[in-house]
């Protein structure tokens, strides 16, 4: 029988980051010079690592963290991105925050602002430069997170297609880092063609510096494995050494998909279930690959490569401006990661490397 209090088989896990979460702490305890660019493969667990560091926070340190999470927010035009910032703070409302002391998400204003941003006759940015301002004069230390900034990618000032929002947030993140040290800036994107537009920027490029939060390393995946009642409250299901192993051969720190992996697991032999998942990720690439056979000789490099650069395909005889073109779809649709700080290609993860071989009937 299952406890009241603990109504499910497997509970979601997480697992050391202790060395990523002194790393941000570290960054956040001098003065503010620069903008982190968190980055990583699809579901390396930025996002989870971002709201442990900001539940962290919160307990340490004097500070005022606005935490926007721009994949939970509809941002389509100009105003959705003036809504997802700033938030007019009635009397008597209750506060919108994720501890009684640290408001989450936005810049507060007052009705008249409101207004007068609305009507373009207050700057949105001399807005933000006036709080955080405040807050320094206050001794209090701003902390502006933001995830999935990509989003705001097709947005535009007042929605005037000459001017792209983007270039002027990271313009306002420049001037409030590198200029003014008022606060600190930390952004995530999975997106990584859209953070190699930021790398490849001469003038961010000096103004940023780059994060990598990957999978996890063997020594946590079997740590987790081998005791999944402390990690993951199950209970009623435990794994040999040897079958941790094949796990870690399969998915390798993959977080997301050994939660998936041990679910299947409590019903069915293990060796059925690792074989039926590489089965499931070569559909996968095969759905993706079509009729398509310049994706098939891209993905055909990984056979005898682990990363790749643009180089490596040079060979393959495919147009210059169709392979860029085919690159950003693979990496757009989450089948490569691109590292924009060491300008690689790689499947997204190990289970990608196993589909990539059973498609060639390796
Ligand atoms: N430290 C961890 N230990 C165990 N599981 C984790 C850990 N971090 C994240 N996860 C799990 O991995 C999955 C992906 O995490 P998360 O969404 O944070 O990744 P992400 O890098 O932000 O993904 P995306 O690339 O889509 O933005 C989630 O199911 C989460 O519960
Ligand atoms: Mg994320």
């Amino acid at each position: 029988m299952k406890e009241e209090n603990e109504p499910y088989r497997q509970y979601v896990a997480f697992i050391d980051r202790q060395k990523e979460l002194t790393d941000l702490g570290l960054f956040i305890d001098k003065q503010p010079s620069e903008i982190l660019f968190v980055h990583g493969p699809k579901s390396s667990g930025k996002t989870t690592l971002l709201y442990r560091f900001l539940e962290q926070i919160q307990k340490e340190q004097k500070l005022n963290v606005k935490f926007l999470d721009l994949r939970e927010i509809f941002t389509n035009v100009y105003e959705d991105f003036l809504k997802t910032f700033f938030r007019v703070e009635t009397k008597g409302e209750k506060k919108e925050t994720l501890s009684s002391n640290i408001n989450v998400g936005f810049f507060k204003i007052d009705s008249t602002v409101e207004k007068k941003i609305l009507e373009k006759r207050a700057d949105p940015f001399k807005v933000m430069k006036a709080e955080l301002l405040e807050l320094t004069r206050q001794g209090i230390k701003p902390v502006l997170i933001i995830d999935e900034l990509q989003a705001l990618d097709k947005i535009y000032l007042d929605n005037d297609k000459e001017r792209q929002l983007i270039m002027a947030l990271f313009n306002f993140f420049v001037a409030m880092t590198k200029q003014a040290h008022l606060a600190h800036i930390i952004i995530a994107s999975s997106d990584g063609y859209f953070l190699n537009t930021v790398f490849t920027d001469s003038k961010l490029k000096k103004c940023s510096r780059f994060y990598k939060v990957d999978y996890l390393a063997k020594k946590d995946v079997m740590e987790w494995l081998l005791n999944l009642e402390k990690y993951s409250k199950i209970k009623d299901y435990t794994l040999a050494e040897a079958d941790a192993q094949k796990i870690w051969d399969t998915v390798g720190g993959s977080m997301w998909e050994i939660q998936y992996l041990l679910t299947e697991l409590f019903d069915n032999p293990i060796d059925d279930v690792l074989s039926l998942y590489k089965k499931k990720i070569k559909g996968m690439i095969k759905y993706y690959i079509g009729m398509d056979m310049r994706k098939e000789k891209i993905l055909e490099v990984f056979l005898k490569k682990e990363t790749a650069d643009i180089k490596d395909f040079a060979p393959l005889g495919i147009v210059t401006g169709e392979l860029e073109g085919l690159l950003q779809d693979m990496v757009r649709n989450n089948i490569l990661y691109f590292d924009p700080t060491e300008a690689v290609y790689y499947p997204q993860g190990k289970s990608y490397y196993w589909g990539i071989r059973l498609y060639f009937g390796h």
